[in-house]
């Protein structure tokens, strides 16, 4: 059995009177691959921010997160989080561009990290620089650590957030649409540099993804998410081959009716914060609903070798 990592259980999200993420729990393995999938305002990026303590002061987080030897994340104070963040937890975020900063040079922005968060001296900072470089492909790397990140095609930039991100060999790396800034030729090259960089190290990945064929083919577990609230969680094979909750049969269903892997269902749309109904909140699409769906909200069960919120699931094929 794999060694459990992370352990969230009912991350519950305010801002102000809007719950925005319900009651949201999941596991990730040692070494395991983990994609969260929903459509836009689903609370995916919520989810990384509330798990990366990046919250604090905007939003009402609740909840527990068990993370290695560290009892609960979500219970942390700003100054606990030195050490960790970055260095134990580290992000990639969507657009490279505008997390890396114009004005410093990729090698100066990396060996800052390094001498930050290792206590490297100017030599060993710059040599485990270009090795980072080399590693995540850059082409050159000696020659690109005076570059600055305007002179740095995305892809490039990319890479440079990856190598930033693993430098300290983070134990878990959160990769929020690292591709959808890129070009499609780009994107699976940069998801599979990101696999492949925390499978050499060991290290456990979440990566949030619009893509459903990308999620099933690249990651070893996978939660649905709809308008805050887990839906259906598990292994990514059982789950995308035999998916029993009627929002998964949807998204899978756009996927092979209209050929593209972008999650974005044409039959309605996702109820807003505002608005929310007191049963399932995917009722008001659901081709399956019962009366009771209106009114009572289906808890989070152990069902098929996968966690599945649904009062009248599908059978198995
Ligand atoms: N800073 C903010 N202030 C207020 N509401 C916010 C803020 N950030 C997100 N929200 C709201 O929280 C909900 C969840 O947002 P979130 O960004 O987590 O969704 P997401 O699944 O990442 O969507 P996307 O796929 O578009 O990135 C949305 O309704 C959004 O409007
Ligand atoms: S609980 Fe009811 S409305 Fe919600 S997905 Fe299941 S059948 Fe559909
Ligand atoms: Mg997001």
């Amino acid at each position: 059995m794999t060694d459990t990592l992370l352990s969230v259980t009912g991350l519950t999200v305010h801002r102000g009177p809007r719950r925005i993420l319900d009651d949201v729990s999941f596991t990730l393995g040692r070494g395991e691959t983990l994609a969260l999938v929903g459509e836009s305002g689903a609370g995916k990026s919520t989810i990384a921010a509330a798990l990366m303590g990046l919250l604090a002061g905007q939003a009402k987080v609740d909840g527990a997160a068990v993370f290695d030897d560290v009892p609960d994340l979500l219970a942390l104070r700003e100054k606990a989080w030195t050490g960790l963040r970055g260095r134990r937890l580290a992000m990639i975020f969507q657009d490279a561009g505008a997390a890396l900063n114009p004005c410093y040079t990729v090698g100066s922005q990396l060996t800052s990290v390094l001498r930050r968060q290792l206590s490297l001296g100017r030599a060993d900072a710059r040599a485990k620089a270009i090795a980072l470089l080399e590693s995540v492909g850059l082409n050159d790397a000696a020659a690109r650590m005076s570059s600055y990140p305007h002179q740095l095609s995305g892809g490039m930039q990319q890479r440079v957030m990856v190598a930033i991100a693993l430098a300290c060999d983070p134990d878990l790396l959160f990769a929020d649409e690292p591709t959808s800034a890129l070009d499609v030729t780009i994107q699976a090259q940069i998801v599979q540099l990101i696999l492949d960089q925390t499978r050499q190290k060991g290290a456990s990945c979440i990566f949030v993804l619009h893509d459903l064929a990308l999620a099933s083919q690249s990651c070893d577990r996978i939660v649905v998410l709809y308008a805050g609230q887990v839906m259906e969680a598990g292994p990514s094979g059982t789950v995308l081959r035999d998916p029993r909750h009627p929002y998964t049969q949807l998204l899978k269903s756009c996927v092979i009716e209209i050929g593209t892997a972008d999650l974005d269902p044409p039959q309605g749309s996702v109820p807003g914060y505002d608005d929310l109904p007191a049963g399932c909140r995917f009722a008001s699409r659901c081709p399956r609903v019962l009366p009771r769906c209106a009114t009572q909200r289906p808890p989070l069960e152990k069902v098929a070798g996968r966690d599945l919120a649904c009062w009248n699931p599908e059978e198995a094929e």
